[in-house]
């Protein structure tokens, strides 16, 4: 039997269980998936003690992506982005993964959206937009990040021009009237959107040419991708990020391509 899991702090409402659980059964694996809930303090000791267990693979959530950093090894793309989301224990010491970033691009792949080129926006400058940042700036020709806290938007292109070939902006929320209406891909890597009923891009910004992907996943469409919807914009919900990085997590521990229908399908179920 195989083992995989998550470590996290909640881990109790984690839609990656039936997800990953999905691929087992359509693949007829003797797998399971199982959830951890460690002591902040006790981060360290539980990836190694999933080591010493024979545990085959965990993701990672938060609180944990960046802890996760300094006790396994990351890989360069990891390293970058400053956080791990997926361990691989099928070496010693285990590796570290990013599979957020590759969820980012295979999300947009899947809607036929290619990054290549492209003027792109993200939304946002905390974790879940640095992974955002990161990708696109390895693919896009040009990258803005705008972010309420201008300052972290300053910190984040900096560290993220430092490593790819994209020219990289920042700015604050204001400057998305500057750089919305020539983008081609706008990502919202904020949390703006899951409590209420409200967008961190003004409605009249969107337009038919751009592709717009929404972190958020609860709900699955939000007030951005309804506008985004009525500018004529190609939408790409947060569950296709949150399926990807999984999909990505599923094939590097199984050396198998995942099946994506069926891990999408147990995952909207739940939604
Ligand atoms: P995560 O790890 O999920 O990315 P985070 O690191 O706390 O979470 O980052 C949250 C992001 O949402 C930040 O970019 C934050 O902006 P600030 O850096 O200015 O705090 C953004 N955010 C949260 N609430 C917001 C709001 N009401 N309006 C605009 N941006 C908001």
């Amino acid at each position: 039997m195989h083992v995989f899991g998550l470590i996290g702090n909640p881990v109790g409402h984690s839609l990656s269980p039936p997800m990953h659980e999905a691929a087992y059964r359509e693949l007829d694996m003797d797998a399971k998936y199982v959830t951890f809930e460690p002591d902040p303090d006790a981060v360290e000791a539980a990836i190694e003690g999933a080591a010493a267990l024979g545990i085959d693979g965990l993701n990672v959530t938060i609180p944990f992506k960046q802890d996760a950093l300094g006790v396994v090894e990351p890989d360069e793309l990891a390293a970058r982005i400053g956080a791990v989301n997926t361990i691989d224990f099928s070496t010693s010491p285990p590796r570290g993964y990013n599979t957020d970033a590759a969820g980012v691009s295979r999300a947009f792949a899947h809607h036929d959206v290619s990054l290549s080129g492209t003027d792109a926006v993200v939304v946002g400058a905390g974790g879940a937009a640095r992974a955002v940042a990161v990708t696109l700036a390895d693919a896009c020709n040009r990258v803005h990040v705008a972010n309420r806290t201008v300052e972290k938007a300053e910190s984040l292109a900096a560290d993220v021009r430092a490593d790819a070939p994209a020219t990289v902006t920042a700015g604050g929320l204001d400057s998305l009237d500057g750089c919305v209406s020539t983008a081609d891909v706008l990502v919202n890597a904020t949390s703006v959107g899951m409590e209420e009923d409200v967008t961190p891009v003004p409605a009249d910004l969107l337009h038919g040419d751009l592709a717009v992907l929404d972190a958020v996943y609860t709900p699955v469409e939000t007030r951005l991708l309804r506008d985004a919807a009525a500018a004529g914009a190609t939408t790409v919900d947060g569950a296709w990020m949150l399926l990807f990085q999984g999909v990505v997590a599923f094939e590097r521990w199984t050396g198998r391509d995942a099946p994506v229908e069926a891990m999408n399908a147990a995952l909207r179920a739940q939604l």
